[in-house]
């Protein structure tokens, strides 16, 4: 039997209804929770993030400022941006887009962010204390919302073996983190594959939960899967496809026909991660407002 899908929008959806409800519950007190979301350059999958994220803002009546610059924008430039939204009482929540351009050092802009603004959780303290299980900081929004849709999909973790395929700092690390830590919806036995794992399916074919996050194409094949497995796929990119009106269909890293003849549960893309992504965006807004009102 075919696997069930993991509908990440529906659960996304369910998560955004509770985040409109909490911001309402904030506008008696005067509070607004806003978010800041900076995008240098003109990436086009970057801009399109960037707007549905600023529309998932509105939806759930939040304050929503989108700043574009210019692709040569100077490091300088940016870092008196963020001084800027990290004084504005309006904004509770800064996110800049990644990727940056080459002439922007990443790590620095991420440092420069006040972590008790840092939403997306890459600021080193947030980082920090998301390693030593302390639920005080942000958690990354993708690796967050995979261990929530786990949690609501009923998927028990505890004890399994959880593969996680990449190390990026944005998924892969953070999600080790997540799922290793001694709490119920996670203490599992992790392992990280990455582009230099000798044998990757010797690894991923032991994972109770396989999670995908490479950014590589159609990597995981039904040979590397094993039977019964809950398989999650962070990958998204655009792949040529005649028969579709755009010449192109969206694909993730898993060969989503073949793995969901052997899987229990996969995430489509897209549909499954994406949305909770944004959903979890919104959720640490709302919290980095409702601290801000203590
Ligand atoms: N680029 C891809 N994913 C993300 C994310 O979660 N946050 C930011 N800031 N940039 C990204």
């Amino acid at each position: 039997m075919p696997a069930e899908l993991l509908d990440g929008k529906a659960i996304a959806r369910n998560i955004r209804d509770e985040v409109a409800a909490g911001v309402a519950k904030l506008a008696p007190r005067g509070i607004r929770p806003g978010l800041a979301v900076v995008l240098v350059g003109d990436d086009p999958a970057s801009a399109v993030y960037v707007k549905a994220k600023g529309k998932a803002c509105e939806e759930a009546g939040m304050h929503s400022v989108t700043i574009r610059l210019p692709v040569d924008t100077s490091q300088g430039e940016l870092d008196r941006q963020i001084d800027s939204l990290n004084a504005d009482p309006a904004i509770h929540g800064i996110l800049v887009q990644m990727p940056l351009p080459r002439q922007i050092a990443a790590d620095s802009v991420i440092r420069r962010i006040k972590p008790e603004k840092d939403v997306d959780g890459f600021h080193p303290v947030n980082v920090g204390k998301m390693l030593i299980g302390d639920s005080d900081g942000f958690v990354p929004c993708t690796p967050a919302g995979i261990q929530v849709m786990l949690q609501r999909s009923g998927v028990r973790t505890a004890g399994k073996e959880c593969v996680v395929v990449g190390r990026s700092n944005i998924v892969g690390k953070p999600m080790v983190a997540l799922m290793l830590q001694n709490a119920p919806d996670a203490n599992c036995t992790v392992t990280v594959c990455h582009s230099a794992t000798a044998d990757m399916a010797e690894h991923t074919r032991r994972a109770d939960i396989l999670i995908a996050a490479a950014g590589k194409t159609g990597l995981i094949k039904r040979d590397m899967v094993k039977p019964g497995a809950v398989v999650i796929d962070v990958g998204i990119s655009r792949v040529e496809d005649a028969s579709s009106p755009s010449g192109y269909k969206l694909a993730g890293d898993v060969a989503f026909d073949e793995v969901r003849e052997v899987a229990s549960l996969i995430t489509p893309v897209p549909g499954g991660v994406g949305p909770m992504t944004i959903a979890m965006l919104l959720s640490n807004t709302l919290r980095a407002a409702e601290r801000g009102a203590w």
